[in-house]
C-alpha cells in the first residue's frame, strides 16, 4: 500500500516528485471526457520510466489472439482500445539544454488533479546541468464541452537567467501499446500537414481502418504580450512538430498555450477529417484557454450537482469517493451508444479498454442514479446493438433458434476472451444483460424501452438459458453443468448457484416482458414475434418448466446455498487461518492449487443475494454471508463493494465500513499494488454503490424508491444525491436525522425505513435516523 497522495476534499495531490511511483501517478492523474482520455504523462520530454497512454473511445485494434492451445470457438483476436496519437507533447529547450525531469534536478514538484473543475495542474522548479533554474506551471484538460478538443497552458519562468527558450509542440502518432501481442505497431500514416497555425497527422489503425486526425495550434505570450510566430517545421513518419523560440527575461513568465483537436472516422467521413480538425481548432482557439477552462468548470459543476457524495469528518474517505465519481464521469458521459466503459477507463491498457459484465452489474446503477436516464439507456442500447453478434456468438458454440450469448469481453459485440473456462463457461454474464434492463425499467418506468429494445435482448438471453440447462433424470430437475461463476477461482463446476439462479430469473423476467409488451403494445408484439420467430406457447412453457424445476445446490445442515455442487467436499479453510504471506493467492499459488482450494475470488453466491435481495430474508443473507465471506480473498476489485452492501444490510456496520475503505481508496493507496496498470474504473461504481446502497440502504421496492440510511461511526455526516424520476434529491444522514431535500419542483414519493413519505417539489423531509 502506498500513502503518498495528500488528503484533500476536492483534489488529488502529489507533493514532491515520487519517481518510483510515476506509473501509479500517471494512472491516478488521468484525464478524460467520455470521448477520449489520457494518462497523466508529462508535456515536456521525460526519459524516465513511464507508460504513455492516450485513448480514443471506440477506436480499437483486433490484436491476433495468443494462446497456448487453441480451442474451437476461441475468438481470432482480442480487441484493444489502443494507445492513440499523442497531442500533449511540448518539448522545451533552454539555451540549448533540454528540459527533462529525469535528468534535471527537481527542486520542488507538485501535481494536482482538480476534480471540482476537471483539470490537471502540475508545477515544478527544475535546475538544469548548467545551473539554470525554471519554474513551470502546466494546466491541461480534455474538454467535456468540446469533446473533440483538449488544451494545455504551459507557463515557464526563468528564475536565475535571461535567455532563449525553444518550444517544440508535437503531434506524435508513432506510438506503441505495451500489451501488443506480437510487438507490432498498430498505426500507419494516412496523411499529415504542417504549416504555421495548423499541424496534423491523420493516422490509420491497421485492420480496422479507423482514422484519427490529431491536430494542433498554439499561441505564445511573453510577460503577457502575444508573440508573432515564425516556427521551424519538422516532420517524420507519423509525426509533426514546430519549433518556436522566444527570448525570455529572468522573472518573466512565458506562456505557451497548445490547442489540440482529435477527430475520428467514428464521427466524421474520412475525407472530412482534416477540415473537421481545422474547424475544431479554430473554434477552441477563438474561445481561448480561459474561456474553455471556465466552461469546463461549469460543466463539471453540473455533473457534481447530480453525482457528488459529501462526507463530513473524514477527508480520506471524502477524497476517495470523489475520485471514484470523477473517474466514472470522465470515462463515460452517455452521449454515444457505441461507447462503453472499460475496466480501466482511459487510465491504462489492461483489459484492453473493452466491455465486460462490469458495466451492467456495477456501472449501470451508478449512472441510473446520478445522471439523466438517457445515459444508462445508452449503455443498454449498446448491448441491444450487439444482439445479432451475441446470437452468432451462441451459434458458434452450438446454440440455435435465436439464443444469444453476450461475450465476456467485447468492443463490437464479438467475443474477444480466450480462456475456455471463462469464454465458454463464465456465462452468468448473460443474466446481467437482463438484470440491467430490469434495473433500468424499475428506476425509470420507461416501459416503452421493453417494446422498443428490451424484449429482443431478454428473449435472446432466455432462449440461451433454455438450451444451456438440461434435465437430469437422476435429480428430476434441470441442472447446468460446466460453468464458472463470478468466482473465477473455481472452474468447470456443475450447478453454480448464482448462474442457475440468474438463468431462472432471466426466464421469469422474459415472461414478464412478453406479458407486458403483448398487453400494452399489441402491434409491436406481433412484429417482435414475427421478427424473432417466437413460438410463444412452446417457448414460454419450456421456460416455466425450467423455472419451476430448477435445481439449486443447498446445504441443509448450514441452511445455505452452495456455490456449486461439491463445494463442501473441498477442504474447508478460512482466510484468517492462512498465513498472510500466501496472499494474494493469484501471485503466490499455482493455478492448480487455487482451483482445488475453497478460496473465493469475489462475491458469487453473495452476488446473487445482492442482485435478488428482495427474494430472500435477512437471516438468509446473514447465514450465507457468514459462511462465504470468511472464505473470500477479494482478489477482484469488484468484490469488497458487494460485501460492504450486504454487511450493511445485515446490520454489521463495522464490516461494511471496513470493506468500504478497501474499495474507496483502492487506487489512491494502491491497495492491490497494481494501480500502475491503470485505475479500477468499473469497480469505482461499486464504491459508489457501497455508500448509496450500503450505508444509505437505497433500494427499489415494488418500483418505489426506498431508503434505510445508517451512518458509520467514523463519519459525522454524509450527503448523497439521487436522480429519481425527474426529481433530484440531496440525502443527508448524520447521527440524528436523515434530511431529504428536493432540488427540483418535481414531487417525489418514497419509503424511508419502510414508511411512505411524500416529498413536495423543493420540499424537505427530516426523519430521525434509525439506530
Ligand atoms: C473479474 C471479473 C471482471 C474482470 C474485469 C476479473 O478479475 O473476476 O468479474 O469482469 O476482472 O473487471
Amino acid at each position: 500500500m502506498k500513502n503518498y497522495i495528500k488528503h484533500d476534499n476536492w483534489n488529488i495531490i502529489e507533493e514532491g516528485f515520487h519517481v518510483e511511483n510515476n506509473r501509479i501517478s500517471e494512472s491516478l492523474f488521468s484525464l478524460g471526457n467520455g470521448r477520449m482520455g489520457q494518462r497523466g504523462n508529462f508535456e515536456e520530454k521525460y526519459s524516465g520510466d513511464s507508460m504513455q497512454g492516450t485513448y480514443i473511445a471506440g477506436v480499437y485494434y483486433p490484436d491476433k489472439t495468443r494462446v497456448g492451445w487453441w480451442k474451437n470457438g476461441y475468438p481470432e483476436y482480442f480487441a484493444k482500445v489502443l494507445n492513440a496519437p499523442s497531442w500533449i507533447g511540448i518539448n522545451v529547450e533552454i539555451e540549448g539544454e533540454e528540459l527533462d525531469l529525469n535528468t534535471a534536478e527537481v527542486i520542488d514538484f507538485k501535481r494536482v488533479l482538480n476534480m471540482k473543475d476537471g483539470f490537471l495542474y502540475r508545477t515544478f522548479t527544475a535546475r538544469l546541468a548548467s545551473g539554470k533554474e525554471v519554474k513551470v506551471e502546466a494546466t491541461r484538460f480534455c474538454s467535456i464541452v468540446d469533446d473533440e478538443a483538449g488544451v494545455i497552458k504551459y507557463a515557464i519562468t526563468p528564475l536565475n537567467f535571461s535567455g532563449n527558450i525553444k518550444f517544440t509542440p508535437t503531434v506524435d502518432a508513432d506510438v506503441v501499446n505495451e500489451d501488443s501481442n506480437y510487438d507490432e505497431k498498430f498505426w500507419t500514416e494516412a496523411a499529415k500537414g504542417n504549416e504555421t497555425g495548423f499541424a496534423y497527422v491523420t493516422a490509420e489503425v491497421r485492420k480496422t481502418l479507423f482514422q484519427v486526425t490529431t491536430a494542433m495550434d498554439y499561441a505564445i505570450t511573453v510577460a503577457g504580450a502575444e508573440q508573432a510566430l515564425n516556427p521551424t517545421l519538422a516532420e517524420a513518419e507519423k509525426f509533426v512538430s514546430q519549433t518556436v523560440e522566444v527570448s525570455a527575461k529572468e522573472g518573466e513568465e512565458v506562456v505557451f498555450t497548445k490547442y489540440a483537436a482529435v477527430v475520428s472516422s467514428l464521427n466524421h467521413d474520412k475525407a472530412a477529417l482534416v477540415d473537421a480538425a481545422k474547424a475544431e481548432l479554430a473554434k477552441i482557439k477563438a474561445k481561448g484557454f480561459d474561456a474553455m477552462l471556465a466552461e469546463q468548470a461549469e460543466a463539471w459543476a453540473s455533473k457534481w450537482e447530480l453525482s457528488d457524495i459529501k462526507i463530513e469528518g473524514d477527508v480520506a474517505a471524502q477524497q476517495g469517493i470523489r475520485f471514484n465519481i470523477f473517474q466514472l464521469n470522465q470515462t463515460y458521459t452517455g452521449e454515444d451508444a457505441r461507447l462503453n466503459i472499460g475496466p480501466k477507463g482511459f487510465t491504462g491498457e489492461k483489459y484492453g479498454g473493452v466491455t465486460y459484465w462490469d458495466t451492467e452489474a456495477y456501472c449501470v446503477p451508478f449512472y441510473l442514479c446520478t445522471a439523466d436516464p438517457k445515459v444508462a439507456r445508452n449503455l443498454l442500447v449498446y448491448r441491444h446493438n450487439h444482439l445479432e453478434r451475441a446470437i452468432e456468438n451462441a451459434g458458434k458454440l452450438g446454440f440455435d433458434n435465436g439464443a444469444a450469448l453476450y461475450p465476456m469481453v467485447t468492443i463490437n459485440g464479438e467475443e474477444c476472451h480466450n480462456e475456455w473456462e471463462i469464454t465458454f463457461e463464465e456465462i452468468h454474464r448473460n443474466g446481467s444483460m437482463s438484470y440491467a434492463i430490469y434495473n433500468y425499467i424499475r428506476h425509470t418506468q420507461d416501459y416503452a424501452y421493453l417494446a422498443e429494445y428490451g424484449f429482443d435482448v431478454l428473449l435472446g438471453v432466455a432462449r440461451f438459458w433454455a438450451q444451456r440447462v438440461h434435465f437430469s433424470e437422476h435429480k428430476n430437475q434441470y441442472v447446468m453443468h460446466g460453468v464458472t461463476g463470478p468466482n473465477e477461482f473455481d472452474n468447470n463446476v456443475d450447478n453454480n448457484w448464482y448462474t442457475n439462479y440468474i438463468a431462472s430469473w432471466s426466464m421469469r423476467y422474459a415472461q414478464e416482458a412478453v406479458d407486458y409488451v403483448k398487453a400494452n403494445h399489441a402491434d409491436r408484439y406481433a412484429e417482435l414475434v414475427a421478427k424473432n420467430n417466437f413460438n410463444e406457447a412452446e417457448e414460454t412453457a419450456k421456460w416455466k418448466d425450467i423455472v419451476d424445476n430448477m435445481y439449486y445446490p443447498y446445504d441443509e445442515k448450514r441452511d445455505i446455498f452452495l456455490q456449486a455442487d461439491n463445494f463442501l467436499d473441498k477442504e474447508q479453510i478460512l482466510v484468517k487461518d492462512l498465513d498472510p504471506k500466501h496472499l494474494p493467492l493469484v501471485h503466490n499459488w499455482s493455478w492448480d492449487r487455487i482451483l482445488r482450494s475453497n478460496f473465493i475470488k469475489q462475491a458469487d453466491v453473495l452476488q446473487g443475494l445482492y442482485f435478488f435481495e428482495h427474494e430472500f430474508d435477512v437471516p438468509t443473507l446473514k447465514r450465507n454471508y457468514d459462511f462465504y465471506e470468511p472464505r473470500t480473498v477479494h482478489e477482484s476489485s469488484l468484490s469488497p463493494c458487494v460485501h460492504s452492501i450486504i454487511a450493511a444490510r445485515i446490520g454489521d456496520m463495522e464490516r461494511a465500513y471496513e470493506f468500504y475503505l478497501r474499495t474507496s481508496r483502492l487506487d489512491l493507496d494502491n491497495y492491490n499494488e497494481d494501480s500502475q496498470d491503470g485505475c479500477h474504473t468499473t469497480s469505482m461504481a461499486g464504491t459508489w454503490m457501497s455508500v448509496i446502497e450500503g450505508f444509505g440502504g437505497k433500494r427499489v421496492i415494488d418500483e418505489q424508491l426506498s431508503l434505510e440510511p445508517q451512518i458509520p461511526s467514523e463519519w459525522e455526516a454524509y450527503t448523497f444525491k439521487i436522480v429519481w424520476r425527474g426529481a433530484t434529491m440531496d440525502i443527508r444522514v448524520d447521527h440524528e436525522n436523515v434530511t431529504i431535500k428536493n432540488n427540483t419542483d418535481v414531487a417525489a414519493e418514497m419509503l424511508v425505513y419502510g414508511a411512505k413519505q411524500e416529498l413536495a417539489g423543493n420540499g424537505e423531509l427530516v426523519i430521525p435516523v434509525k439506530k
